[in-house]
């Protein structure tokens, strides 16, 4: 961005339900984030973000996975899709995918993650469960610069909550979501206000 009054613009990629993703739009409607969000995409046309987005008034595309014959393709041509909005960020939430080195490289420093752990902690799947079965006392979320490793890469913020005695998987991922909530908005505006210095 040139001008510091300027929006950043904004990707945002989706897999599934999309509740981080409605933070941000939320974030941004009500002014706390100075960002415009160019397109919402997802690999999975059933993604039931893709219609909050929609209704939001933001556009949206699918890039449907099963469609391409390697995971190559298939990030090349979201690669271009996601060029067509020349965004100063790329923002992962929820988007379930491993991403080849070649996409990763493409957005270098301008590709963000939310993982559900308090990385370097826990990187994969079924953190919660993971992490009650470690005996942490403490588990959380991540933002994340997205690397060529899987879920690794410089942490931009992160929020903690206890892990409680009668916790289960689902108890306290819903805590963490809670969380999470207010950690992306909370990511981007220090993301988008550094960039903006
Ligand atoms: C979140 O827990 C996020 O940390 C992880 O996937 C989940 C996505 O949830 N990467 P949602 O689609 O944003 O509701």
């Amino acid at each position: 961005m040139t001008d510091k009054q300027e929006k950043a613009r904004l990707v945002i990629l989706i897999s599934g339900r999309g509740s981080n993703m409605r933070s941000i739009i939320a974030a941004a409607e009500q002014g706390e984030l100075n960002i415009d969000i160019a397109a919402v995409l997802s690999n999975r046309p059933d993604a039931a973000g893709l219609q909050f987005a929609h209704e939001a008034g933001i556009s949206t595309a699918v890039i449907d996975h099963k469609l391409f014959e390697s995971r190559e393709s298939f990030d090349k041509a979201m690669a271009a899709e996601i060029d067509r909005y020349q965004p100063d960020f790329v923002i992962l939430a929820g988007f379930m995918r491993i991403l080849t080195a070649e996409f990763v490289d493409h957005f270098a420093g301008r590709l963000i993650n939310i993982h559900p752990s308090l990385l370097p902690k826990f990187k994969g799947l079924h953190t919660h469960q993971r992490a009650i079965e470690a005996g942490e006392t403490e588990h959380g979320a991540s933002v994340h610069f997205v690397t060529a490793e899987l879920d690794d890469g410089p942490v931009i913020l992160q929020a903690k909550v206890p892990v409680l005695t009668n916790d289960n998987a689902d108890t306290l991922a819903a805590r963490v979501l809670e969380q999470e909530h207010m950690l992306y908005p909370a990511a981007i505006k220090k993301l988008v206000t550094q960039q903006a210095d």
